[in-house]
């Protein structure tokens, strides 16, 4: 494909006059229908340099006057021209093009541009509305770049943001994967332990009913009766059910206990997994802070340990799964602020109808230029595939929807401290904007 300069494209080749032609000739040139659509045209000197352009205009000025062919008609045409054109070379871009054009232009508009090549010859005319519409083609197609960029940009902002979710999503489920562990574990040994222990029971239930049998049955011989006798009693000492009884009832409820603990992971989990907007009941935040806290466990417990000091709050409505994602945030970046093996301290307390929840480590800190821009969506210093830097933009929407607001200080090498604040009566404000 041959490669055509954007000026190229605006080239009318119309040819040029010597300085000497007749005005009257001339005149009679710019009526040719090849001439409508341009305002004048160009006069050269032998070499083929513009020399200047004689505009319609002016002829028709001077046709216009009494005897005016009469009195111009024989004269060189050199005599009316403008001799200061516009003249642009064609390897000029459209835009700087535009730009001495417009710089030089005079209004009304009677001249057209000179176009010249690299040596200075003249080439060829362009017009003013040609430039124009080539410049209002070239905006709509940026335009449509431009549009084409912006969807395009939202399309992995969506992704990002869905990535930073599945982040916590993945981190979530592994938190809990492991805390079901612990749990499914004993009661998992409980229940072998229960069938080991009514084993005996069984074997002693079958004995005592074999012994009813017996006992029963007219027919029974002596011995035999002397023996059902002898293996029931063998088999009650060796069950032990008055022994067990107390082993039984320890091992159910233990087992229940533990049943119940997994039913209620499963419970925050699905909570926690909720990602809809819900504006919810009134919730009491500590429990905000315990699930979050036992679902970010696993990815903590080999970085810092944790401090809590939970002061009672009044409930407030607010949407837990997202006030679960902010509080997961803040442990998961302080967990990985830590340089050696850390301490984190969540605490939470009400005042003046605010709650607030601080969440305080000994991590790394951040410098100024760091801090200034934490709530950027986008900005990250970890690297790739470990921060999307999206937990913190995200945490500062969903806590500004609650009507509250988040603040951080931070001193490099010493600490950073979140602090939350949610006011209580919040919970209007949220249902109004839900
Ligand atoms: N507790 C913290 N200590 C030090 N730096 C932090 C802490 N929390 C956040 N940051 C800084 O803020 C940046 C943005 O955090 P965030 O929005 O959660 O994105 P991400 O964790 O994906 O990087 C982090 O990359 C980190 O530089
Ligand atoms: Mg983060």
């Amino acid at each position: 494909m041959e490669v055509v300069p954007a000026l190229g494209r605006l080239l009318r080749r119309v040819e040029p006059l010597q300085a000497q032609v007749s005005i009257s000739d001339v005149a009679d040139r710019l009526l040719r229908p090849e001439h409508t659509a341009v305002l004048s045209l160009p006069v050269v000197d032998a070499d083929g340099r513009p020399l200047g352009l004689v505009s319609r205009s002016t002829l028709q000025d001077i046709f216009m006057q009494r005897f005016g062919r009469d009195l111009w008609g024989r004269k060189p045409v050199s005599e009316v021209m403008n001799p200061a054109p516009l003249v642009v070379s064609l390897d000029t871009s459209l835009e700087e093009a535009a730009r001495q054009i417009t710089a030089q232009l005079q209004s009304p508009i009677r001249d057209d541009f000179v176009l010249v090549d690299e040596q200075g010859l003249y080439q060829g005319l362009g017009t003013v509305l040609d430039l124009l519409k080539a410049m209002e083609h070239r905006v709509a197609q940026r335009n449509r770049v431009l549009r084409k960029a912006l969807v395009d940009l939202k399309e992995s902002q969506t992704q990002l943001v869905q990535s930073e979710k599945m982040a916590s999503l993945g981190q979530m489920v592994a938190g809990v994967a492991h805390e079901l562990n612990t749990p499914l574990g004993y009661v998992k040994n409980n229940v072998q332990l229960l069938r080991e222990l009514t084993r005996p029971l069984l074997e002693l239930a079958d004995a005592q009913a074999a012994l009813g049998d017996c006992l029963a049955d007219p027919a029974c011989a002596e011995d035999d009766l002397a023996r059902a006798l002898e293996e029931a009693g063998r088999l009650r000492e060796l069950a032990a059910p008055e022994l067990l009884a107390e082993d039984l009832e320890q091992l159910f409820a233990d087992t229940g206990y533990g049943l119940q603990q997994i039913g209620e992971l499963v419970v925050g989990l699905k909570d926690f997994a909720r990602l809809d907007r819900a504006m919810s009941e009134e919730i009491d935040l500590n429990d905000c802070i315990r699930s979050a806290l036992v679902i970010a466990r696993n990815s903590i417990k080999d970085k810092a340990e944790v401090h809590q000091q939970l002061g009672e709050l009044p409930r407030i409505a607010c949407a837990p799964s997202q006030i679960n994602q902010v509080l997961l945030n803040l442990l998961t970046n302080a967990a990985q602020a830590m340089e050696g093996f850390g301490r984190i301290q969540v605490k939470s307390w009400s005042e003046n109808g605010q709650v607030l929840i601080s969440v305080q480590d000994n991590g790394c800190g951040m410098p100024r230029e760091v801090l200034e821009r934490i709530f950027d969506p986008f900005y990250t210093t970890k690297p790739v595939g470990q921060g999307t830097g999206l937990g913190l933009s995200i945490s500062f929407k969903i806590i500004q929807d609650h009507g509250g607001n988040i603040r951080v200080v931070s001193e490099p090498g010493r600490g950073t401290r979140f602090l939350i604040s949610l006011p209580c009566s919040g919970a209007e404000e949220l249902k109004r904007s839900a």
